[in-house]
């Protein structure tokens, strides 16, 4: 797989409207020094996709879903981990936003699916019943169970935070968000996501590899061709692209 390489220098984000303004006057897009040669593998080999899973996706704060998409008490939508975990992220009574593991302290069976809004999250199997924060608050046939403290039966909390219109998993060990962000916090902030509306929250399950999808968002070169008889094609300009490195991220 051949694929441009695009100059790694961070610059301003208040240069960024110029320069890309200048891109489109001179109809050209910003290059690397030389163009970057992908091994297959990085894209096939399921070692580097479990040191990846590890090291990468599961070391780091993770975003799971814009704050706008639960926004309301009782608000929630599941999810699933890079490591193959159903989640739910809750919008609780009390106003927190918490992510809760979507397997039931009974038995394991998931106790939501999809997104919605709700009082309780009640497993299909036998009807345990937590509220939007994760505790055990409904128990059919309790008597069997009086040994037992309801208070150690709340589904699991993962470690997670609110922040920059997001919410975020962060795994333990993991820096906190703003310092995983670096240079990258500041002009994610002014672009104050906590604000915006979100659509119905869409969920796809493709099989490729996960920076497959992400590569294909940072290229314009294909624009005239996939998407030039649609809304999208005839309202942007293809093969001009503009990028930042800020520290582990870019932009
Ligand atoms: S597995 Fe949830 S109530 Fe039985």
């Amino acid at each position: 797989m051949l694929m441009s390489m695009l100059t790694t220098s961070s610059k301003p984000v208040s240069e960024l409207f110029p320069r890309v303004s200048a891109l489109v006057r001179a109809r050209r897009t910003e290059f690397a020094e030389s163009t970057m040669k992908i091994p297959m593998r990085n894209y096939r080999d399921p070692e580097v996709l479990q040191a990846e899973l590890q090291h990468v996706l599961g070391a780091s704060p993770l975003v799971l879903a814009p704050s706008a998409a639960i926004r309301g008490e009782g608000a929630y939508l599941t999810r699933q981990l890079p490591d193959g975990r159903s989640v739910i992220i809750s919008h609780g009574k009390d106003g927190t936003v918490r992510v809760l593991v979507n397997t039931c302290r009974y038995r394991g069976a998931r106790v939501a699916e999809g997104s919605g809004c709700t009082r309780r999250f009640t497993c299909a199997y036998h009807g345990w019943s937590y509220d939007t924060a994760g505790a055990l608050v409904g128990q059919p046939g309790r008597p069997g169970f009086d040994d037992v403290q309801t208070a150690d039966l709340s589904l699991a909390e993962l470690p997670s935070a609110e922040s920059f219109g997001f919410v975020w998993l962060v795994p333990a060990g993991s820096p906190g968000v703003t310092a995983h962000l670096g240079g990258f916090a500041e002009p994610l902030a002014s672009y104050d996501y906590a604000s915006f509306q979100a659509n119905p929250p869409m969920e796809v399950e493709l099989a490729a590899n996960w920076k497959c999808l992400l590569e294909a968002f940072f290229e314009t070169y294909h624009f005239p061709f996939v998407h030039g008889n649609s809304m999208v094609g005839q309202g942007s300009i293809g093969n001009i692209v503009s990028f930042d490195a800020f520290s582990a991220h870019s932009g």
